[in-house]
C-alpha cells in the first residue's frame, strides 16, 4: 500500500479501471520483452520476423520464430501482476488493452481483455478470409489454407494496421476510463502509445509500473519504478 499511498484517496472508489500492458507484464513468467534488458529483439532481427514482407521473404523462418515462441508461451504461467489484475474485478469495471499475444491475461481470469496486436494461437490465410484458432501443429512449415496459399500467424506486424474494430474499442474504453494503468510497456509502438492521451484527454488518472522510465513517463500522475509482479498486488488492497 505505500507505494500508493500518495494517489490511494482519489483512486480507491473508482470504477473504470483500464490496463494498457506489454511484455513486461509477462517478463516475470518467462517471457522475454522486446526491447527492455533481457530484448527479445537484441537476438533476433524484428525486421526479420516480425513484418509482412520478411514473412513472404522468408516464411518458413518467420514461422520457426512464431513456434519457438508459442511453446516458450505455452510453457508460461500467469504471475502475480496478471493475477492481481484478474482480482481487480471484483471492486471495478477492468478492461485491459494488451499489446501481448500471449493470453495470459485470459489464462489469470481477467474477463475483459482486447489484444491489440492479435494472438499467438490465433492463424489466418495470408489470402482469403480464413481464420482460425491453432488448433494443431501442422506437418510442414509454412501450412497451406484450403485455398492454396499460405497460412500465417494471426498477430499485426510492424507496419500492418490494428484490426479497426479491435482500435475502435480500445480508443473508447481510454476514452472513458478513471483511471489508467500502463504496465510492462515501453511505449513505443503506435498505436498502442496513444492510448494514455485518450485516458489523459479525459481527465483520468494515468499510473505508470516500469522499472525504466518510459516516452510516457513524464505524463504520468504516479510512477512506480519496480516490476508489475510486486506493485500490481499492493494496488489491489487499495481497492479491497
Ligand atoms: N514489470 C514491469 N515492466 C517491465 C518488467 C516487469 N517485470 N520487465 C520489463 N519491463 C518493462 C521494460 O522496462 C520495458 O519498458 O516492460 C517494457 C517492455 O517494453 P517492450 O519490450 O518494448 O515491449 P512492448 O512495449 O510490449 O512492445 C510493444 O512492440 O515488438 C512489438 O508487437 C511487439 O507488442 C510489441 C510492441
Amino acid at each position: 500500500m505505500k507505494m500508493f499511498e500518495s494517489i490511494k484517496e482519489q483512486i480507491k472508489d473508482i470504477k473504470k479501471i483500464v490496463f494498457v500492458t506489454g511484455a513486461g507484464i509477462s517478463q516475470e513468467s518467462g517471457i522475454p520483452t522486446f526491447r527492455g534488458k533481457d530484448g527479445l529483439w537484441r537476438n533476433h532481427d524484428a525486421m526479420k520476423l516480425a513484418t509482412i514482407d520478411a514473412f513472404y521473404n522468408n516464411p518458413k523462418l518467420v514461422w520457426e520464430w512464431y513456434n519457438e515462441r508459442r511453446e516458450n508461451i505455452f510453457a508460461a504461467q500467469p504471475n502475480l501482476g496478471h493475477k492481481a489484475i484478474a482480482e481487480l474485478e471484483k471492486f471495478a469495471e477492468v478492461i485491459i488493452l494488451t499489446q501481448n499475444i500471449d493470453g495470459l491475461h485470459q489464462k489469470a481470469g481477467s474477463s475483459k481483455v482486447l489484444e491489440l496486436h492479435g494472438s499467438i494461437v490465433k492463424i489466418k490465410c495470408s489470402v482469403c478470409d480464413f481464420k482460425d484458432e491453432m488448433i494443431t501443429e501442422f506437418s510442414e512449415i509454412p501450412p497451406l489454407c484450403k485455398c492454396g496459399n499460405i497460412l500465417r500467424p494471426g498477430v499485426v506486424w510492424f507496419g500492418e494496421s490494428l484490426p479497426q474494430d479491435v482500435w475502435q474499442k480500445a480508443m473508447i474504453a481510454a476514452s472513458e476510463c478513471d483511471l489508467m494503468v500502463i504496465a510492462g510497456t515501453s511505449l513505443v509502438v503506435s498505436p498502442a502509445n496513444i492510448l494514455p492521451i485518450y485516458a489523459k484527454q479525459n481527465n483520468a488518472i494515468l499510473i505508470e509500473v516500469n522499472p525504466e522510465n518510459t516516452e510516457m513517463s513524464s505524463e504520468m500522475d504516479l510512477v512506480i519504478r519496480n516490476t508489475s509482479a510486486i506493485t500490481l498486488p499492493e494496488l489491489v488492497s487499495v481497492f479491497n
